[in-house]
């Protein structure tokens, strides 16, 4: 397959005729600059439970807020409108691009929100604001994947398995996941170092601009390979990944402490992402 039919069946599956109806009017306030807070609100607050993950999402430790938030609005305040769009965003497009049915999606789901938390973890230890950023980097890292399934569902049997993903899905589509991600995203309100995040999860050569939001995501996704049992990985730690590691100012004692931190605190959130 030519990645130029790739690039031009995403920008098709964007046009907002082709998704479901909650997710075209969060999109269509998300995109108009002029949008407000109350927009976004009155768009959302008849979906109860996308209101309740994003609650729940901005009461997690990875925003690093003590007070109990209960509303859109105090989370707002709080975080800030640019982070609760990208909050909606990533919550909604999860929800309704990728299906609810399909045991690969749920895998790719628990996959994401494991290097979500892990990048938090990574990104909040290089510098602690970006602890929220990066886990937002972390749960739509993988999003050319539900996008290249949705599209191409029988031809994503012959690369899903395959230990070389990134090699499979060029011989496949020729362009990998993370490009079909950064395509799907690019020219949305989505703050720049979530695009560059997703576009660069795999490799980041040469890359200058938010290196530590990237890294921490690129980091998370090779090191969950280490870590965890949960099925979906497609990252590799290897003697690249530990020397950006220690190159980035990470050091072997804080190595250990991720892997209690990321232990406990994976366990205590599971059912707060309904992955149990
Ligand atoms: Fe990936
Ligand atoms: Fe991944």
């Amino acid at each position: 397959m030519d990645c130029h039919y790739v690039k031009k069946d995403i920008e098709s599956l964007k046009e907002i005729s082709a998704i479901p109806v909650t997710m075209r009017r969060v999109l269509e306030v998300l995109q108009d600059e002029s949008a407000s807070l109350t927009d976004l609100s009155d768009v959302i607050k008849h979906d109860q439970s996308l209101v309740h993950k994003v609650v729940s999402t901005a009461n997690s430790p990875y925003f690093s807020y003590c007070r109990k938030i209960n509303t859109i609005e105090q989370a707002t305040m709080v975080l800030g409108f640019d982070l609760i769009k990208s909050i909606v965003f990533s919550i909604a497009v999860w929800r309704d691009i990728s299906g609810k049915d399909s045991s690969y999606m749920k895998r790719l789901w628990a996959h994401s929100f494991e290097v979500a938390v892990l990048s938090s973890i990574i990104g909040g230890e290089i510098y602690e604001p970006y602890r929220g950023i990066c886990f937002l980097g972390g749960l739509l890292h993988d999003i050319g994947r539900p996008v290249l399934y949705t599209l191409y569902k029988d031809r994503c049997s012959e690369v899903m398995d395959r230990e070389d993903i990134l090699s499979a899905e060029y011989e496949v589509f020729g362009c990998n996941h993370a490009d079909t991600g950064n395509w799907f995203l690019e020219n949305t309100f989505l703050p720049k170092e979530i695009c560059l995040s997703v576009k660069h999860h795999h490799h980041f050569n040469g890359l200058m601009e938010h290196k530590d939001i990237v890294i921490s995501v690129n980091l998370a996704e090779a090191m969950l390979s280490k870590l965890s049992s949960t099925a979906g990985h497609d990252g590799e730690w290897d003697a690249n990944k530990e020397k950006i590691f220690l190159d980035a100012g990470l050091n072997n004692n804080f190595l250990s402490d991720i892997e209690y931190i990321f232990r406990v605190q994976k366990e205590n959130l599971k059912a707060f992402f309904e992955l149990s």
